[in-house]
């Protein structure tokens, strides 16, 4: 099958392997329920999306990465797949796609679509069949049923815990009202986990890429890439304490980095390499190191994986050195760019990250009760100075919806209003991932801001949105867009994504000073101003004044050309 953008992809094919578009991209993630709403029913849609393309234009970005918005009941904001080759009707139709990506391409932006392997639905038809058939079926065979253990199955198959919260394990109810087998569900009770030892599951992927292939889309982003295989016999495995949610700082976990999942994306890597147009994969793989990251990227499996060991580094400046040389090192070693990202629908967004007052476990988020809640004015000045830092750097960045406009995180949402399974599969303990996914303001003067022409909105916008809107900030020079709009215009004018890093010594332990070709970024993370030093200041994450940097404070200055 061949769609008409197949016939006429309108990019150009690199010549030269290290130049494709996806080795120094800026790939803005539109989390598709809280971005744009066309219909008016609280929740955004892909019309909402091809309407707002021209702002991404003009911000600046190369791709987009679509959060899911295939066909789901939405039990995990669509992460819970019932059918991987259409569209939900909340956000569209299949022809909306089309549309979208029509007129994405034609603005010289690419797409790039999650795909969720791990686990489906408990309404995909698969697993629905597999609850009809008898254990030892083949329909059963594609998920991970097991008996239960004691002396009547009462017991689950072993003693993992869901990611958010509670048991993996869910015993059924048969047909005839006895109980009978467990299933596994590494997430929620309403996502079983394919078994990919299974070859229908291998081949079903294979297809539902080939089917997002062939309508033109640019590459995947692939969930849980890290959790496909389990350890041989299911093991029991007992997490540390205050473990990371996705196991990013766990080593040896029978469910994540299990060599077996490798052979997976070496298939994908074929499959795609059969498609013009330079496509890519992208690991959404929790690992601890850079090093393990680097895994998921080597010459023959996906293109990039999330830096997501730069993502949980503090705001340190030896630190940040640190996880920078070892990422740079670790993907160089295995012939793959370095990626970037500081936001997504997952954490709690930097601009409240960087200023928490307590440490705070991945996933489990911050709400009314929490202690360590952000320090407001603080961490809108070390995000922009933290994007400043990361937009420089050589490689490809994520840049997540809504951060362009210094959107925190939003703590005080009601509990009635909150909709992420861990809230409910932890009692309230977690607060869980709501709070980055607040839909985003466009207009201060309008309902829901702009987000949905009824004022409708699935989570509640804070009054004090109304300050951050984009139509108010586009007008302001010294806004957090008008930031965004400069570090991206400047990045692609010096080409720092396909740069190398030179670190610049003489500076104070707590500032971090590198050069990429002739830009030279000081970013300034400790209490006291230094001085500034010569050059044509290209952009500054806050104003400046007397020739100092103050603190928390980042700055591009270009050497004059020799
Ligand atoms: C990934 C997604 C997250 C989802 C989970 C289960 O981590 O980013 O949002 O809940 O996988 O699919």
């Amino acid at each position: 099958m061949t769609s008409p953008d197949t016939a006429e992809r309108p990019f150009a094919l690199t010549s030269r392997p290290g130049a494709e578009w996806w080795c120094s991209a800026v790939i803005y993630q539109i989390y598709p329920r809280s971005f744009a709403d066309s219909s008016g029913d609280g929740i955004g849609d892909l019309p909402g999306v091809t309407a707002h393309l021209d702002d991404l234009v003009d911000l600046g970005v190369d791709a987009i990465w679509l959060s899911p918005f295939q066909r789901s009941p939405q039990k995990d904001a669509g992460y819970d797949v019932a059918d991987y080759c259409d569209v939900d009707p909340l956000f569209g139709t299949l022809a909306d796609f089309d549309v979208m990506l029509a007129e994405a391409h034609g603005r010289g932006i690419r797409i790039i679509v999650d795909l969720v392997p791990n686990h489906s639905s408990d309404q995909h038809e698969w697993f629905q069949a597999a609850l009809a058939a008898a254990p030892g079926s083949r329909e059963r065979a594609r998920y991970l049923f097991r008996d239960g253990k004691g002396t009547a199955g009462e017991l689950p198959p072993n003693n993992w815990e869901s990611v958010f919260g509670g048991p993996a394990w869910t015993r059924l109810v048969e047909a005839d009202g006895t109980l009978g087998q467990w299933y596994l569900h590494l997430f929620d009770a309403s996502q079983p986990d394919f078994d990919w030892s299974n070859e229908d599951v291998r081949e079903l992927f294979r297809g539902v890429l080939r089917f997002w292939l062939d309508r033109g889309v640019d590459g995947f982003r692939v969930d849980v890439a890290h959790g496909l295989i389990k350890a041989a016999g299911l093991p029991d495995y007992t997490p540390p304490v205050e473990a990371d949610s996705m196991g990013g700082d766990e080593p040896d976990v029978p469910y994540w980095g299990q060599p077996g999942v490798h052979d997976v994306y070496r298939d994908w890597h074929g499959i795609l390499a059969a498609y013009d147009g330079d496509r890519a994969l992208c690991a959404e793989a929790w690992r601890p190191t850079p090093d393990e990251t680097a895994l998921w990227v080597r010459s023959d499996e996906m293109h990039q994986a999330f830096n997501f060991p730069y993502l949980t580094t503090g705001w340190d400046a030896a630190e940040l050195r640190a996880v920078i040389d070892e990422s740079l090192r670790a993907f160089a070693a295995v012939g793959a760019p370095s990626t970037w990202v500081l936001s997504n629908h997952d954490v709690i967004r930097h601009a409240s990250r960087l200023a928490l007052t307590a440490e705070n476990p991945q996933g489990h988020g911050i709400g009314p009760d929490s202690v360590g809640k952000p320090i407001a004015d603080l961490g809108l000045r070390r995000a922009r100075a933290a994007t400043a830092v990361m937009l420089a750097l050589p490689g490809s960045a994520y840049i997540y919806q809504g951060e362009e406009l210094g959107l925190p995180e939003v703590v005080d949402l009601p509990d009635t209003a909150r909709q992420d399974p861990t809230w409910f599969r932890t009692a309230g303990e977690r607060y869980g991932r709501d709070g980055c996914r607040v839909p985003v303001p466009w207009s201060s003067s309008q309902p829901a801001y702009g987000f949905s022409a009824t004022g409708e909105s699935w989570l509640p916008q804070p009054s004090s949105w109304a300050r951050l809107a984009r139509d108010v900030q586009e007008s302001d020079p010294e806004s957090t867009l008008a930031l965004y709009r400069t570090l991206l215009a400047e990045r692609r004018s010096h080409a720092l994504g396909t740069g190398a890093l030179e670190w610049v010594d003489g500076f104070p332990d707590d500032v971090l000073a590198f050069r990429n070709g002739n830009v030279t970024v000081i970013a300034n993370l400790g209490d006291a101003s230094i001085p500034l030093p010569h050059g044509n200041v290209i952009a500054a994450s806050e104003p400046l004044v007397g020739g100092i940097l103050p603190a928390d404070t980042a700055v591009w200055l270009e050497a004059a050309q020799a």
